[in-house]
């Protein structure tokens, strides 16, 4: 999608937080029947890191990653106008977005939470962008966050190797229109497979109220649920068509790609990818290898590294993709302005 704007928005700062307990693969080997060669073999995750202090959670991790884009930013928290957390394993069914407001002193600005699972980065910056593109908003922290350890079955190989836990923000700020750096994006969703991975709500009792007067169902959410193979070759078949049309849509060429950032979920699914869009592999932006797959907060984790390590130069196109559940995926590519 061509973008009409009334201002530009740009990224002018990242940061990211992850908990200090790292699980290699051979720790995992102890309690489930796997090892680090199949781990390492099938997806590229050698460690992960797992949210285990007590008085550690989403908040903790979605704050500190907050506090360090706005400290690279060099910006006062007030002057915040907006804040989006995207996640999927919030601390309160009503969203954990305002908690973190208030943990960062970002007492100006609006906060809500927007679940799209892994998608659910891309789909922050693009709404965020529209807040900004229309002239409503000039500073958005949009922050990917997930603590998908607490919904795991660690009694399932076929998930508990995949997912580790951790948070990464960017600061979206308003700009010149010829200085715009979210240059279009492309979305989509398909409901009749969500199924293939969920966390599902299971009804288990009823509760029968004074006289019997209401039925009410109560249940609780089961653990995170994937079917991996299917997962796999939706991401393949359907990420690399996501990414042409908005190339497309663009007038980019693939050649003139500078960075592929994708949803971290597996480092055979990157290489699928950049190979049916003719991408070279080292201009894969990936570190699943130390992380595992962090759901909504892989993208702002890994983007977040690649500015520490100075990979990304002024006027770089960076096509970012996410995927998964839902199920929902999306691009939007930005050119890097700072
Ligand atoms: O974040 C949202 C998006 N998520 C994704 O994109 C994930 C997409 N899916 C994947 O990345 C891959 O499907 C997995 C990494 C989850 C699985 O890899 P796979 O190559 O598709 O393996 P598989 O499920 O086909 O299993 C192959 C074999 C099976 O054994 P048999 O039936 O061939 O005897 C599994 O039981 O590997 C077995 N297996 C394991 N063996 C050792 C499954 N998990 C493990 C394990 N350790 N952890």
């Amino acid at each position: 999608m061509v973008l009409s704007i009334l201002q530009g928005a740009r990224i002018l700062a990242t940061g990211s937080a992850v908990p200090d307990l790292c699980v290699k693969n051979e720790e995992l080997s102890k309690i489930v029947d796997t090892s680090n060669e199949w781990i390492v073999n099938r997806t590229g995750i050698q460690e992960r890191r797992i949210l285990n202090k007590k008085e550690e959670s989403i908040i903790t991790l979605a704050s500190l990653a907050s506090i360090k884009a706005l400290k690279n930013a060099s910006m006062n928290p007030l002057d915040i106008d907006l804040i989006i957390l995207a996640t999927s394993s919030p601390n309160d069914l009503f969203g954990s977005a305002a908690q973190v407001q208030a943990e960062i002193g970002a007492y100006n600005a609006v906060a809500f939470d927007l679940t799209a699972a892994c998608s659910g980065f891309v789909l922050g910056i693009i709404t965020a962008a529209q807040f900004i593109q229309n002239g409503s908003y000039h500073n958005i922290l949009v922050i990917g966050a997930d603590v998908l350890s607490k919904w795991i079955d660690w009694s399932d190989r076929n998930t508990c190797i995949l997912f580790g836990d951790g948070a990464g923000a960017v600061i979206i700020q308003s700009c010149a229109k010829e200085d715009n750096g979210i240059l279009g994006f492309q979305l989509n969703t398909n409901g009749k497979e969500a199924h293939q991975l969920s966390i599902p709500y299971e009804k288990n009792y009823i509760i029968k109220t004074r006289n019997d007067i209401l039925d009410i169902n109560q249940g609780q959410f089961k653990y995170l649920h994937m079917n991996g193979k299917e997962v796999y070759k939706f991401a393949v078949s359907q990420v690399p068509i996501s990414i042409s049309k908005c190339l497309k849509s663009l007038n980019i060429l693939p050649e003139h790609v500078q960075w592929l950032l994708l949803h971290q979920a597996n480092k055979r699914i990157l290489h699928a990818v950049a190979n049916r869009l003719s991408i070279s592999f080292n201009k894969i932006i990936s570190n699943l290898n130390k992380y595992g797959n962090t759901s909504a907060a892989s993208i702002p984790l890994a983007l977040d590294e690649a500015i520490k390590d100075k990979k990304i130069k002024k006027d770089d196109i960076i096509v970012i993709s996410g995927f998964g559940a839902g199920l929902t995926w999306g691009t939007v590519v930005i050119q890097w302005k700072c």
